[in-house]
């Protein structure tokens, strides 16, 4: 089973949504190896409950809060997510560590908010090219993945390796780059955290296609993909979907 999931970030009305979600529905019905989720954004997330009804997507959000309810205008927390029918919701996405400050102190502490509302957690790090021109990728890696992750024993642990150069970009590194950093991440997440096996899985991200998903996905390492751009579209969503079987 390999995750694909699709993070909206700032885009879609109710209409638009709607006529999207619905164009997915065969495709992840068709899909027995490939676990779908669907990250739209908040506005979007109670209606998405009920297109989703009954079908194989799963629902996920793009951010919460760290705290489970307090004075924090214009935050979303992991409980309200839960209520609003999420499964999963994506922490520290390099959009959020940018634009917004983000740590990975922070992160963690979202992750442990998510894992505490009975939300899976997809915790997002990744190299700058700065980082990767300086050889420095794996330490990078280890770095964010030490402070990001949650001590956790017992929960499923949902890791998204998105070097930050090719998010939105069209770039990404080689197969054999994603194969290295991936295996790395697993041995020091196993390492250092006491997981039982096969509770890891470690998706990449950064401009996945559907001329490119099938190579990707077919990494043994690869536990799945996380699409922002071409999750927008359909047809490329759900020929990135077919391309796990
Ligand atoms: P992209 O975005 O697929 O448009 O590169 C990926 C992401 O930001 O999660």
């Amino acid at each position: 089973m390999k995750y694909v999931v699709g993070n909206w970030k700032m885009h879609s009305t109710a209409a638009e949504g709607k006529a999207l979600a619905e164009g997915l529905i065969a495709s992840a019905k068709k899909a027995a190896h490939a676990c779908v989720v669907i990250c739209p954004p908040a506005t979007l997330l109670m209606a998405a409950g009920d297109w989703l009804k009954s079908t194989e997507i799963q629902l996920g959000a793009q951010d919460c809060h760290t705290e489970s309810k307090g004075a924090f205008t214009g935050d979303i927390s992991a409980p309200m997510l839960k209520d609003a029918g999420c499964g999963y919701v994506i922490v520290g996405h390099s959009e959020r560590r940018q634009y917004h400050g983000e740590t990975n102190t922070m992160v963690c502490r979202k992750a442990e908010a998510a894992l505490a509302a009975g939300i899976l957690p997809i915790i997002c790090i990744g190299e700058t090219l700065e980082d990767r021109d300086a050889g420095r990728t794996n330490d990078v890696l280890a770095e964010q993945a030490e402070a990001s992750l949650p001590q956790v024993a017992n929960s499923e642990v949902i890791i998204a390796y998105e070097p930050v150069w090719a998010i939105g970009t069209g770039r990404t590194p080689s197969l054999a780059d994603i194969e290295d950093a991936h295996l790395a991440l697993l041995a020091f997440v196993k390492r250092e955290r006491k997981l039982e096996q096969g509770r890891l899985s470690v998706l990449y991200g950064g401009s996945v296609k559907p001329d490119n998903a099938k190579d990707i996905l077919a990494l043994p390492s690869v536990g799945g993909v996380l699409v922002g751009g071409a999750s927008l579209n359909a047809f490329d969503f759900s020929a990135i979907i077919a391309a796990v079987e």
